[in-house]
């Protein structure tokens, strides 16, 4: 690690309008901070330009004066870092941390009690990250945030990828529009949930994607969200000016803190080129280093589950429709008389522990496994599930002993129902049982209106409550994967058992009357941003009637755009999320799924624009292997590639998985041609992308042998 550290020390007193400039290491972003009239403010110009106008900073504080005003002096230091990391897994092997800091430490007046607020902004080439912090001191002991006041001056009407502000839900389609327009589409950007919230007809959610006119990519979100609220953005339409908007808890104040603490980082992330916000590691950098000192436990995953087949309705989470309502330790399971529709029987998923074994899958998730599922959704109920207790058709024991033997993991199901406390009360109980049991990882999810009644998904205590769960979890080494909880921070740097998140709108969405086609050409630039999405990809089968005839659902993608979400879509947790019976009925595009890597050595962001495509490389750690992946919107379009990445005088055997010319997302969605050449460090590669389509391409360096009889791209 190098650290180079400068110190300066700069003592400014009672000074009207005061400025710091502090400039990224390639001198191309400068941060303005100043004073003005006792009010704390930043501004970002990127290349000359300006991104971010003045904007002010500041948190108002309940039954106490605010960190708004009265600041009359502020010392500041600069400090620079630039040192390498190594993630337990990623997208890249080592992860370069690279900084200007300029911390500031602002005084306040007599009639704000002589406070002292702290303000540390960092530099990196390709964003900046700030936040507050707040000293131990007399006069600041224990507080409530009442509103967080900071701005993010937009510079113009730029174009966004917005989802609704919502304390309770992700799970939207994205909306492209220009910021004056998001009050119109607000209406219409509110599709249904089961649990929604929403509080601004122009507050949306981060991580939020921005383009100007002229060609900059702005991302802002946050980073380290830890004992603090989340944080939406509400845009002020007339000015073009967003200010961060908290979750408020249930009795609506929006943090409650005590001396020494520190909020998130607020991320601004920017680029003329849209590539560079899918390779920054800013949120990841933002975060504390990796806290779980034994990691041998964590390993990338790659599953298949009992699982689309209840989230289409071919199947059910539940075992009976005997009980209208259902009582845990009253309630007789076992003289009830099965539905016959139960998803989690031991014969299906013995069938699926055979399939992940001959295919090479590390898991298995069973979903409905447990008893509680009956009237659990929708009631409002506290006791829904005990996370212990199997139906009478799953026998727990020999499933556990024969996936033993098969040399399969089995992941457990944690449905909450929201009922947080009773989660809480069952956490030590139902993670002993997993480890007794042989379960390493777990699903958790949140569906549902958080009980007790009256708080939200993201608010303050609810943050507590993922991360109570999550650290909890890595004393009993065990991963989690938990849906509906708040979207990712980059917290998975400190805590890298949090292998994934849903946290917005995922594959089932397809299942549930569809997603736009281009969704996930705006993820990575979005929900990705934060930490890896559960985003369970893989479906080969796009007519959802086919599974259940009452349900007229399409997945809107083609099955080329499916194989490339294994690498456009990063995560160490992998779904294969179709039926075995559809892969087993296109055996050769399912090679790619069985083939592709989890974990990168480096990633190379080959195009992007978000919304319409974007094409990764990646090399898998510890090989010479190489795994392409392209998805695109809703126009078909060709891509250049370019395999100058490759090893120089080596030649390897890309197999090239694309759509077919005339495949379309709705029409032709499973018509895609696979072929197998050579290339090497000087090929280029003109590849058609079908409308919600794409391209995979597995790279394996070849020998004589296996280069025998190929032609060359
Ligand atoms: C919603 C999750 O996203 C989904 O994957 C899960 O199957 C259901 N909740 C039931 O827990
Ligand atoms: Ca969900």
């Amino acid at each position: 690690m190098k650290k180079l550290l400068t110190l300066l020390l700069l003592l400014c007193i009672n000074f009207w309008t005061y400025g710091q400039k502090i400039t990224s290491p390639n001198g191309q972003l400068e941060l303005n901070f100043s004073l003005n009239d006792g009010k704390p403010e930043y501004a970002l110009d990127f290349k000359g330009k300006a991104v971010i106008l003045p904007s002010k900073l500041g948190l108002k504080l309940k039954d106490k004066p605010d960190f708004i005003d009265g600041f009359v002096t502020y010392n500041s230091e600069d400090d620079q870092v630039d040192e390498t990391w190594e993630p337990i897994w990623g997208e890249e092997k080592s992860i370069r941390n690279h900084y200007k800091e300029l911390l500031v430490t602002l005084h306040q007046d007599a009639t704000h009690q002589h406070r002292t607020l702290n303000i540390r902004f960092r530099v990196f080439d390709d964003g900046i990250g700030f936040r507050y912090e707040f000293p131990s001191q007399e006069n600041l002991a224990h507080f409530i945030i009442s509103e967080e006041k900071t701005q993010f001056a937009m510079t113009g009407d730029h174009t966004a990828f917005w989802i609704p502000g919502d304390y309770d839900t992700q799970e939207y389609d994205y909306m492209e529009s220009k910021l004056s327009e998001i009050r119109g589409l607000m209406p219409q950007a509110i599709t249904a949930n089961v649990s929604q919230t929403s509080f601004s007809p122009t507050g949306v959610q981060t991580s939020l994607m921005l383009k100007t006119d002229d060609g900059i990519y702005i991302n802002l979100h946050e980073a380290a969200l830890i004992d603090y609220a989340t944080m939406h953005l509400n845009l002020d339409d007339e000015n073009m000016i967003f200010e961060s908007w908290l979750t408020p808890n249930a009795n609506g104040d929006k943090v409650y803190l005590q001396s020494p603490s520190v909020t998130p980082w607020r991320t601004i992330i920017v680029s003329d080129d849209a590539r560079d916000i899918l390779a920054s590691r800013i949120t990841l950098n933002l975060n504390e280093p990796n806290k779980i000192e034994d990691t041998s436990w964590i390993r990338p995953m790659k599953y298949i589950g009992v699982w689309w087949e209840m989230i289409t309705g071919k199947s059910k989470w539940s075992y009976t429709d005997d009980f209208p309502a259902v009582q845990l330790g009253v309630t007789d399971f076992s003289k009830a008389k099965p539905n016959g529709k139960h998803g989690a029987t031991t014969e299906n998923v013995k069938k699926h522990i055979d399939f992940a074994a001959e295919h090479g899958f590390d898991g298995v998730l069973v979903e409905g496994w447990n008893i509680g599922w009956e009237d659990w959704f929708g009631n409002a109920k506290d006791y829904v599930f005990d996370f212990v207790t199997p139906y009478p058709d799953f026998d727990l024991e020999g499933v556990r002993d024969y996936a033993k033997e098969k040399g399969v993991e089995m992941i457990m199901h944690h449905e909450t129902s929201s009922s947080v406390r009773n989660y809480e009360r069952h956490l030590d109980i139902a993670y002993q049982f997993m480890k007794d049991n042989g379960y390493n990882a777990v699903k958790s999810g949140y569906v549902g209106t958080i009980l007790p009644f009256g708080d939200n998904h993201y608010s303050q205590w609810q943050v507590n409550h993922y991360q109570y769960a999550l650290e909890k979890a890595a004393e009993y080494q065990i991963m989690v994967n938990a849906h509906e909880a708040v979207r990712p921070t980059g917290i998975s740097r400190t805590y890298p058992n949090l292998i994934a998140n849903e946290s917005a709108r995922g594959t089932e969405y397809q299942a549930f009357g569809g997603s736009k086609p281009n969704h996930v050409t705006v993820l990575p630039f979005t929900r990705l941003i934060g930490g890896p999405m559960d985003y369970t990809p893989g479906i080969f089968e796009m007519d959802i009637s086919k599974l259940n005839p009452d349900n007229n659902s399409w997945v809107n993608s083609t099955i080329a755009n499916q194989l490339a979400l294994y690498v456009t879509m990063y995560s160490p947790l992998q779904m294969a999320a179709d039926l075995p019976e559809h892969y087993e009925k296109f055996m050769d595009a399912f090679q790619f799924i069985k083939d592709v890597a989890l974990d990168w050595e480096k990633s190379l962001y080959l195009e992007a624009e978000p919304g319409y495509y974007l094409t990764i490389a990646r090399k898998a750690k510890g090989t010479n292997n190489w795994f392409v992946g392209n998805v695109n919107g809703n126009k078909s379009r060709t891509s250049s590639i370019n395999f100058d990445f490759l090893d120089e005088g080596k030649s390897y055997i890309a197999t090239i998985y694309a759509d077919a010319k005339d495949a379309h997302y709705r029409n032709n969605a499973q018509a895609y041609e696979i072929r197998k050449v050579i290339v090497n460090k000087k090929s280029k590669l003109s590849q058609l992308s079908a409308p919600g389509g794409g391209f995979a391409i597995s790279i394996i360096e070849g020998n004589k042998e296996s280069l025998k009889g190929l032609k060359k791209l």
